[in-house]
């Protein structure tokens, strides 16, 4: 490990990621769920710091968030499962985490923010794991980290670590709108009835011809979430979100995942406008973004260890 910089830093930007359609095959022995998902990166990020801590130390904020920062906090777990791996407990990091996805909504933020940090740590750290090695440590960490590490559009399976990534999808506006709901993943997973497609649409889904917007609109238009019930039935507020989306002539309203956020995409891009203009409002928050070929990228690095101001100002000055 000799002739490394351990004073480098680096700022990423951790995207979020959608489901634009989400089938559940059958439950597993394990107690998971056996799934199909075609899932999408888009623009909307956290961004994470990451600074070499030459006292072998882990640490991290959020400031102006409520998350813990030990190990409570997945992108905590992920350091320390990356050192373990690397096998050299001088390793460490100040890791400090901007949050800007919503958390408990469908998003995908604390999976974008782990796998930010396992792509980091692994340049800043030098250890050349190869994507495929930080996606099989990823998938010890959360189903949907794995997606994270490359993001783009890719089919997931399995639960949700086995891969197919697709061409990507060209770089479509989409709405997401977050009713300001905190669901836990599990307490979606662990209803009584949930629908199963044990052969639906994402299994006969081929990436070929798909390239203009109006091709991924009717194509995405012909998938759906079999979670959304159970969410809808638990968060009527979120029913009503749909219920009104779909009012206002759009193509899709959807809910991203286990919830609580919905996607919107249509055709025409003044209907998109018009309709998230219509449902924002104090309890709903909209963010209008659009689809990213990649789940995580590096904003800005430089061997700044001894200046961490100097990364925050410029991520303050990018934010
Ligand atoms: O893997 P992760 O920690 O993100 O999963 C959170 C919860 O979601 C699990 O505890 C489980 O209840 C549920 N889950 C599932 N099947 C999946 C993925 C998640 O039942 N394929």
């Amino acid at each position: 490990m000799g002739g490394i910089d351990r004073s480098a830093g680096l700022v990423l930007a951790a995207r979020a990621k959608i489901n634009l359609g989400l089938e559940i095959i059958g439950k597993r022995r394990d107690g998971y769920h056996e799934l199909r998902t075609l899932m999408q990166s888009v623009g909307l990020s956290d961004r994470l710091e990451l600074v070499s801590d030459r006292g072998g130390r882990i640490a991290l904020r959020c400031p102006g968030s409520k998350l813990s920062t030990d190990s409570g906090n997945i992108a905590f777990q992920a350091a320390e499962r990356l050192r373990e791996c690397s096998g050299d407990r001088r390793l460490g990091v100040r890791i400090v985490l901007r949050k800007r996805i919503p958390v408990g909504a469908g998003l995908g933020g604390g999976s974008a923010d782990a796998a930010a940090v396992l792509l980091g740590l692994n340049r800043l750290w030098g250890l050349r794991l190869r994507l495929d090695e930080l996606e099989d440590l990823a998938a010890g960490l959360g189903s949907d980290v794995p997606f994270c590490i490359r993001g783009g559009t890719q089919l997931s399976s399995g639960r949700g670590e086995i891969l197919r990534p697709l061409h990507p999808f060209p770089a479509l506006p989409v709405g997401l709108v977050y009713p300001t709901l905190f669901v836990p993943t599990s307490s979606i997973y662990g209803a009584r009835r949930i629908p199963l497609t044990r052969s639906g649409p994402l299994t006969r889904l081929r990436d070929c011809g798909i390239t203009t917007r109006s091709d991924v609109v009717s194509c995405v238009a012909r998938l759906h979430n079999d979670l959304e019930p159970i969410v809808v039935r638990k968060y009527r507020r979120v029913g009503r979100l749909l219920d009104r989306l779909r009012g206002l002539g759009v193509e899709i309203a959807r809910v991203s995942g286990s919830g609580s956020s919905l996607f919107v995409m249509t055709k025409e891009r003044t209907a998109l406008e018009r309709a998230l203009g219509e449902v924002a409002d104090g309890e709903t928050q909209v963010f209008r973004t659009w689809f990213r070929r990649r789940g995580c990228v590096s904003i800005v690095s430089r061997g700044a260890g001894r200046d961490i101001g100097a990364i925050q100002r410029r991520n303050r000055q990018l934010s």
